[in-house]
């Protein structure tokens, strides 16, 4: 049960990531930071992390770039990772507690509620954590308290959903098959909400970040972290949009989206596993 109460603007991400969502990126972690390692990577790059600094983990799940900074910045630095998960962030601990580093802490807190710990930060970081505020400028003006003065911002969220074929071709294979999903509005909180990058210069400049930089990263991803076509076919069954559009789909309707699904990832299927474009954004600004 999360100390965090499914209450306010949030309420529905913050019921979703300590349910359902929460449990699966638990029980698929290994797999998902295989998948997202090298976005985490990038971003971690153009931040330019430097021994000694403090930095805050925004969203930072289970925990993989929060070790991955912590290492970065050594002893003389540490990592604060925040996130409205309970289970997130209780794998996140234990995968700290294996590391053995003594630098890297997690607390469970909404971004969007409050400031939290006022000009404490040299970066702000996020591997795909943050494009789920209902209020992104009321959430990145708390960033933005945080972060010292010439403080950084740095990081990855996904572009559009086309550029996004890990996700898209099972959604194109299953939507012939169920009901069309809800209307959703482009600014909605949810994975391909920071999508448009014009919009993402407006929400940082309104939050009071300056140096804004929205740059391109393209790649391809094996799908799920899985060598085994049937792995990355369960993998899509059980998280993601197209999962989330089957959710309550009969059974033969499983099993013929199943075969859909397969059919569709089968001619990608290379020796490392599914292999699927993927595009992110990777963002970086400053605190003056
Ligand atoms: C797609 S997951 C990414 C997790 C992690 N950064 C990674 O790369 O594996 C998005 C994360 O954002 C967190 N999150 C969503 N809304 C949040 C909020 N308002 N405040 C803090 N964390 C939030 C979720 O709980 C979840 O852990």
């Amino acid at each position: 049960m999360s100390k965090l109460a499914a209450a306010g603007p949030n309420a529905d991400q913050i019921e979703f990531w300590n349910g359902e969502g929460g449990e699966k990126f638990v029980r698929y972690q290994n797999a998902l930071d295989l998948m997202l390692k090298p976005f985490g990577d990038e971003a971690i790059r153009r931040a330019g992390v430097k021994s000694g600094e403090a930095v805050l983990d925004i969203g930072c799940g289970c925990g993989d770039t929060s070790i991955d900074l912590a290492m970065a910045v050594g002893v003389t630095g540490e990592v604060v990772g925040v996130d409205i998960s309970e289970p997130m962030l209780a794998r996140a601990e234990y995968m700290a507690a294996q590391s053995e580093l003594t630098n890297v802490f997690f607390e469970q807190a909404d971004v969007e509620a409050g400031p939290m710990h006022a000009d404490s930060f040299d970066l702000a970081f996020s591997r795909f954590g943050v494009m789920f505020f209902r209020h992104p400028v009321t959430a990145f003006s708390n960033v933005h308290t945080a972060l010292r003065k010439g403080g950084r911002l740095a990081f990855a969220c996904w572009q559009a959903l086309p550029r996004n074929q890990w996700v898209s071709i099972q959604m194109q294979a299953v939507l012939p098959l169920v009901p069309p999903p809800p209307p959703m509005g482009p600014e909605d909180p949810g994975p391909f909400s920071f999508a448009d990058q014009e919009r993402v210069r407006g929400i940082l400049s309104a939050a009071g970040f300056t140096d804004i930089a929205v740059e391109p990263f393209d790649t391809e991803v094996v799908l799920g972290g899985m060598q085994v076509l049937d792995d990355a076919v369960d993998f899509s069954m059980e998280l993601g949009p197209a999962a989330s559009l089957l959710k309550d789909a009969p059974s033969d309707v499983r099993d013929q989206a199943r075969a859909t699904v397969r059919a569709a990832l089968e001619s990608h299927q290379t020796k490392r596993g599914v292999m699927l474009a993927a595009g992110a954004w990777i963002v970086t600004a400053t605190k003056k």
